[in-house]
Parts: structure tokens; C-alpha cells; sequence
């Protein structure tokens, strides 16, 4: 029987459709090998005989350990996401939306090493132009605008030798010769894709895999990618703001925890070191708090600006930027279950200054705050700083690495911690700040 699978995302189907029915693609539907060919042949096994040979076994203690050869980009914020560099064979895949800054990055982090740059997103005059700006060492720089699989691999074998590393610029310009569908589409991206980590393997040198994603989720591509690499990366931000935080979501060879905090201006990244860059000013307004969290397993404290207005809509507004708005509505509900808040008739705006979205649950009890500093009009006061996890039934939580965000707060002379140490419910904060 004929099976036919569609090009663009993989849907399979016993026979030809003309539009896939997954992903409404027209025309994509190929057939494919017949897949009883295989039960069919059993009777003539003996005659088409395969010679299949046992895998071979490795004692582990024979290992020799890879950990020690990691080719460091020298840029500590980089490093550290990586676990402490790249690994020879390794595939990072690096992920982010258009124009935060993964090129930048790339250029920036790779100055010491000999890179071959395959970019099909940029020709060699831009990419020339953009690393004599960031004053990186040219002739370190193979360059090709090559943007088919087959000719990018033969390109790498031939010139091994000569790099450290390699760079695809993106992994969606890429496309096999073999597979059809435009570049881009799941079916070339998982093609090129598996060809490229193959490669990367038998030779011995890592590889980086650029790929965008969008704000809005839109990940079927790099998404599928995922299970293949070794290691992904995540480089986010707001494209305006100048902030930009490197993140991990899988890592074979290195925690997951990590972040890496970089500032962007005309001289390309820069790494932030500071836990309190994020906060633009320091003085006491309603409506504001500052939240003190654990990004990876660093302490940082950000700025949480919250605006509650009299609504003219039936419906009140609810915009969130910058933590998660299911979050901000649990923490509305439990507000009103709790505080008995006049909220129904209010619109309410939450922001986190920065343009960085927090992950943490540690920043729902300043979220909290800033929300009642805001609808009661009073300032919370100077140089506080808030954490807590705040639970269905109003109760305040311990978040990870609790004492150390508090030391740290100590350290940067705030003078009041509020966190579950001393405070255990939120009535306790409502009538604290009211007070
Ligand atoms: P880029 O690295 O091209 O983003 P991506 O590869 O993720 O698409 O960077 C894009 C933006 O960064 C671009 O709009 C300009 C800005 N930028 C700076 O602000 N300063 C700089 O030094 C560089 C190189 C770029
Ligand atoms: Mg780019």
C-alpha cells in the first residue's frame, strides 16, 4: 500500500490529498516507500540476506572524559549557560526572536576562535562590516553565503582543519537537495538539521544552530530541532529595551539553570553583572515594587510597575508584560478572596521594567504589593524589596534560594526584606503596608 507524507509537516495518510488537513499546505503530499514492502519480503529473506553485525560495547571506565576540553568563548556570561564552553561534536542550537541579537552574539563570543560562518541570512559584506564594528579579528572568519545542505557539508569536511567551530546562520535558510518543501518547513529543517549533527559528530567540532522563533509561540520549526541537539539555547529580551538574558532549556553537557544577562548598544553586548541593572529608578511611587528572584541561581531584583484605573469597558482590562498573565490572574483572585479589594471596576496593567519576562514564582508576593500599593494609592516603603511565592489560599511560600536573595538584598542595602520569613499570609502584607 502507498503511503504519502506531507512535506511541509510530516502528516502522514494512507492516500493523496491535495491539501495536507494539518497544516492546509497544498500539493505537499509525497508518497513514500511502500511500508509492507518489508513484511512482504520475509518469504524471500534468505535470498536478500543482510549482513548485520552486534554494536560494539564500550567499558565507561575507558571513557575518556570530554569536560576538559572546552573551547571557552571567554565571554564569562556565555560560558557559564554553556557549562563552561562548547564540546568538541556538541550542537547548540540558539534560538531567538529576529533581531534580538544572536548574530551579535555569535561574532562577539567567538572572537578567539577560527569560525566558519555559514550564512544565508546576510551577505559577507554585512557580516564584515558588523564585525570590524565590534572589532573582531577578520581573518579568524571563513565566510559562505551557501544555503544547500549537501554543499555546506562537503564545505565543513573540507575545510575541518582550518576552524575551531562552525556557525549556521539560520538553520531555516538551509535546505536539502534531497527533501522537498521550501527552507523552513519542518520536513527541510529536520533533514538539514540531522545531516548537519551527523557531520558535527563524525568530525569532532561544535556547531552552532541559529534558529528564529517568535514571541507568540510560533516554534513549530526550531521546536522540532530540539530532540536533536545537544544543547538549546534561548536569547530573549524586548527588542527596544536594551537588556537581553540567554537562557538554557536543555543541556546534555551543563545545568540548565544558569542565565546569562547581556546589554545591547552600538558596541555590540555587553555582560551585566549587576543584580539591580534592571532597576531604573529607586524612589517610592504607588504602584511599585521592587522583586528580588532567582534567575537561574543568581539573585536579581527587578521592577514591577502596576496601574489600576477606573474602567469605562464591561469587561475590565487586564494587559500584563513581562511574567505570566494566568499568574497575575491567580494572584487577582486570591486579592480579592482575601484583601476584599475593590478590583471588578478597575482596569489593571502589570509590567516588569526591563523587558525581561520573570520565570520565578518568587516575584508573586511584590506583584502583589505593587497591585494594593497602586489601587490604595499609597507608596511602598523606601528601599523595600519583596519575595514570595503566594499560594491559592493567600499563603506566602519560601522560594528557591530564599537566603541568598535576601543576603544579597542586605548586601545592596535594602533596608526591609519582606519575604516568608516575615510574612505569612497576604493579610499580613495588606495590613502592613496599610498601616
Ligand atoms: P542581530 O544580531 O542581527 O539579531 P539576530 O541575528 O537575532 O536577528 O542584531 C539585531 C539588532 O541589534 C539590530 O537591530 C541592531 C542591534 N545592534 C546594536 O544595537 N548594536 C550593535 O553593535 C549591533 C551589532 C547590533
Ligand atoms: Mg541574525
Amino acid at each position: 500500500m502507498a503511503f504519502y507524507i506531507c512535506s511541509n509537516c510530516g502528516f502522514g495518510s494512507g492516500s493523496w490529498i491535495g491539501k495536507c488537513p494539518d497544516c492546509g499546505e497544498w500539493n505537499s503530499m509525497k508518497q513514500h516507500a511502500d511500508l509492507s514492502e518489508d513484511t512482504s519480503s520475509t518469504k524471500g529473506r534468505s535470498s536478500k540476506k543482510k549482513s548485520v553485525q552486534a554494536a560494539t560495547l564500550t567499558p565507561l571506565s575507558q571513557v575518556v572524559q570530554t569536560q576538559k576540553n572546552r573551547l571557552q568563548t571567554r565571554i564569562f556570561e556565555f560560558d557559564r549557560v554553556l557549562g563552561g564552553g562548547f564540546i568538541s561534536g556538541e550542537v547548540v542550537l540558539l534560538t531567538g526572536e529576529p533581531g534580538i541579537g544572536k548574530s551579535t552574539l555569535l561574532l562577539q563570543s567567538l572572537k578567539h576562535m577560527r569560525v566558519l560562518y555559514i550564512s544565508g541570512e546576510e551577505s559577507s559584506e554585512q557580516v564584515a562590516d558588523r564585525a570590524k564594528r565590534l572589532q573582531i579579528p577578520l581573518e579568524q572568519i571563513l565566510f559562505s553565503q551557501e544555503t544547500q545542505a549537501e554543499s555546506i557539508i562537503e564545505t565543513i569536511k573540507e575545510h575541518k582543519d582550518a576552524v575551531d567551530i562552525v556557525v549556521i546562520d539560520s538553520i531555516q535558510t538551509i535546505y536539502s537537495k534531497d527533501v522537498s518543501g521550501m527552507a523552513g518547513s519542518v520536513s527541510q529543517l529536520k533533514e538539514c538539521a540531522i545531516q548537519l549533527v551527523t557531520l558535527a559528530k563524525s568530525i569532532h567540532k561544535p556547531m552552532v544552530l541559529v534558529g528564529h522563533v517568535t514571541k507568540e509561540g510560533d516554534v513549530a520549526g526550531p521546536k522540532t530541532l530540539e530532540h536533536l541537539v545537544d544543547c538549546v539555547l534561548l536569547f530573549e529580551g524586548d527588542r527596544i529595551s536594551m537588556h537581553r538574558v540567554l537562557r538554557t532549556s536543555k543541556n546534555r553537557f551543563g545545568s540548565t539553570d544558569e542565565v546569562g544577562i547581556f546589554a545591547m548598544n552600538e558596541l555590540g553586548l555587553h555582560e551585566v553583572t549587576n543584580p539591580t541593572a534592571f532597576i531604573e529608578h529607586m524612589e517610592s511611587v504607588s504602584g511599585r515594587a521592587i522583586v528580588g528572584v532567582a534567575e537561574g541561581k543568581r539573585p536579581l531584583y527587578f521592577e514591577i510597575q502596576t496601574l489600576t484605573v477606573p474602567t469605562t469597558l464591561p469587561m475590565p482590562r487586564r494587559v500584563v508584560k513581562g511574567v505570566d498573565y494566568n499568574k497575575v490572574q491567580l494572584l487577582l483572585a486570591v486579592m480579592r478572596k482575601h484583601l476584599n479589594l475593590q478590583m471588578d471596576t478597575v482596569d489593571i496593567y502589570v509590567n516588569v521594567v526591563g523587558g525581561i519576562d520573570i520565570k520565578s514564582t518568587a516575584a508573586d508576593l511584590g506583584i502583589v504589593a505593587a497591585l494594593i500599593s497602586s489601587i490604595k494609592n499609597i507608596a511602598l516603603p523606601e528601599k523595600s524589596v519583596f519575595l514570595g511565592e503566594v499560594g491559592l489560599l493567600g499563603e506566602v511560600r519560601a522560594v528557591l534560594f530564599q537566603d541568598k536573595i535576601i543576603e544579597e538584598a542586605k548586601r545592596l542595602s535594602f533596608t526591609r526584606v519582606v519575604s516568608p520569613k516575615n510574612i505569612r499570609h497576604v493579610r499580613d502584607l495588606m495590613t502592613q503596608l496599610t498601616k
